[in-house]
């Protein structure tokens, strides 16, 4: 990416005007049997419309503390998040799950589909909760990840990728501006896992969806516009990340 060195840096407020999400101050903490543990401390990242943004860290590093974090589904014990404008920490629960509806996609590493419903149905739920049955676009993004044929079956009848890709279909129905992805290709083999991630930089590529995804592979992560690392906590942004010697 060529570099402008003549880029005066953003005041604040126009940042967060331009930034989809926006982290200031963030930190999380929790207390446990042994007193007060800071999983993420003092964390700032902006995100522009459009990027990819790559995270890497260790296990245990809070990488997906901060994802759940920076997409609603937690709240931070310090600082600010804003995602398109909207300050998640002055929302209730209620209004947070309404502005994730409509903005967020989430993957996880372990699928997270319901059990109990078919492919199509885990992946109409989205659209369900946001008062818009589609079935017509069900299919459409089944379609997209080549389940169609399987789009009856239950989580049980499918393989991982298969449910990884059921998965990804119900995180992108909703055409949400931005896509959370927690280890997406951890608890698949290379050629499935590489299926997955092709689909999710597609997303980002085609459809300008804003990408934060968390990995340990650092191939994936260099292909990502920009490579955050957590380290203890902290965030840390790699100056180059098309270099090919990372230090681990
Ligand atoms: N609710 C919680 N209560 C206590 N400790 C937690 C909680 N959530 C996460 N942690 C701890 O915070 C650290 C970061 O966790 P996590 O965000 O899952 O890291 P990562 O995804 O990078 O492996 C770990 O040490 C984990 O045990
Ligand atoms: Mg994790």
């Amino acid at each position: 990416m060529p570099e402008d060195m003549s880029a005066e840096p953003m005041p604040e407020q126009m940042r967060r005007n331009t930034s989809i999400i926006s982290a200031e101050g963030l930190g999380k903490s929790v207390v446990g049997p042994e007193g007060t543990i800071t999983i993420l401390d003092d964390l700032r990242l902006e995100v522009n419309p459009g990027e990819s943004v790559a995270i890497l860290g260790a296990s245990g590093s809070g990488k997906t503390t901060l994802l759940g974090l920076l997409a609603g589904l937690d709240l931070p014990s310090t600082g600010r998040i804003h995602l398109a404008g909207q300050d998640l920490t002055r929302l209730d629960e209620e209004a947070r799950a309404a502005l994730r509806a409509r903005l967020v996609g989430f993957v996880f590493q372990s699928f997270h589909l319901l059990p109990s419903l078919t492919a199509e149905e885990n992946v109409g739920l989205p659209l369900e909760l946001a008062g818009r049955d589609d079935p017509a676009r069900v299919r459409e993004v089944l379609a997209a990840v080549g389940l169609d044929a399987r789009r009856r079956h239950y989580p049980r009848q499918l393989s991982g990728g298969e449910q990884q890709r059921v998965a990804l279909a119900r995180a992108f129905v909703t055409r949400p501006r931005i896509l959370f992805a927690d280890e997406p290709t951890g608890n698949l083999d290379q050629a499935t896992g590489g299926q997955i991630s092709e689909r999710l930089f597609a997303l980002n590529r085609e459809h300008g969806t804003t990408l934060v995804l968390v990995t340990h592979d650092q191939a994936l992560g260099r292909r990502c516009h920009r490579l955050l690392r957590l380290r203890e906590g902290r965030l840390f942004e790699d100056a180059a990340p098309i270099r090919t010697a990372v230090p681990a």
